[in-house]
């Protein structure tokens, strides 16, 4: 088992071309504090070529935040597999708990776009995690089952070996209340469990970021435990030098 650490900033809607090319600039320049970590982040559609233009060569990853499942159609406001790759992105989020809340993303679209990223080549990095009343309610591990089986339902199971997780509980999104070590410890393993149910042995070089009010105080402590294999970080990513710190924390 060798999972190298990942970490990854969702910029959300945040950022113009002129602010994210910024952004590159520090990156770049402070690179070396991430050795031994894979980096990406993720810009708004806009921004996107204007930062893979600007990270090209430095190995920093760049993904969407967002991909529709179709190659191409009467789709108003969405983007293609063949457009994000055009634009220079490596891979694309799924399902992140905006997409799935507030446009109504579900689970069988977004097996859809699992394997509509696969076959075009592009990194899907499936987002799944629990809202705080389920957490309350002790179902935590039914829903992030739910969401795995059926968002990799139409994966064989090699394919779901090109996928990333990233577990990330809602009631942690942007509220400053990260989950706690061992939480998240005992939902990443949860996870790869059943990972091994659908890929087999291949779960275990599944990489499953943890996200949710991840900041440089406190990705030491979360990166540690064995089954988080690194973070995706939104708020704390939008300063590259705080991403960066992060990335520090999490090399092993
Ligand atoms: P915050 O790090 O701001 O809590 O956001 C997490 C997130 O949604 C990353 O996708």
């Amino acid at each position: 088992m060798s999972r190298r650490p990942l970490v990854a900033g969702n910029w959300k809607m945040f950022k113009t071309r002129a602010e994210a090319s910024a952004w590159c600039a520090e990156l770049r320049a402070g690179l070396a504090d991430a050795d031994g970590v894979d980096l990406a982040v993720c810009p708004p559609a806009t921004a996107l070529a204007t930062v893979a233009d600007a990270l090209a060569g430095s190995g920093v990853g760049v993904w969407g935040q967002n991909v529709h499942q179709a190659e191409s159609g009467a789709f108003t406001g969405e983007l293609s597999t063949a457009m994000l790759l055009e634009a220079g992105a490596t891979g694309s989020l799924l399902g992140h708990s905006e997409r799935r809340a507030l446009f109504n993303e579900h689970d069988d679209l977004l097996a859809e776009k699992v394997v509509a990223c696969l076959a075009a080549g592009l990194a899907p990095v499936l987002c799944i995690g629990e809202l705080e009343y389920a957490r309350d309610a002790g179902s935590t591990e039914t829903i992030l089952d739910e969401q795995l089986r059926k968002g990799l339902a139409l994966a064989t199971p090699a394919q779901i070996a090109g996928v990333t997780i990233a577990y990330e509980p809602v009631w942690a999104i942007g509220t400053g209340r990260t989950a706690t070590p061992e939480m998240a410890q005992e939902a990443h393993a949860f996870i790869r469990g059943v990972l091994h149910d659908l890929a087999g042995e291949a779960a275990d070089d599944i990489r499953i970021l943890y996200g949710g009010s991840v900041k440089p105080e406190n990705a030491a402590e979360l990166m540690a435990e064995p089954d988080v294999d690194g973070a995706l970080v939104g708020g704390a990513s939008l300063e590259a030098p705080s991403l960066l710190a992060i990335a520090a924390a999490t090399r092993p």
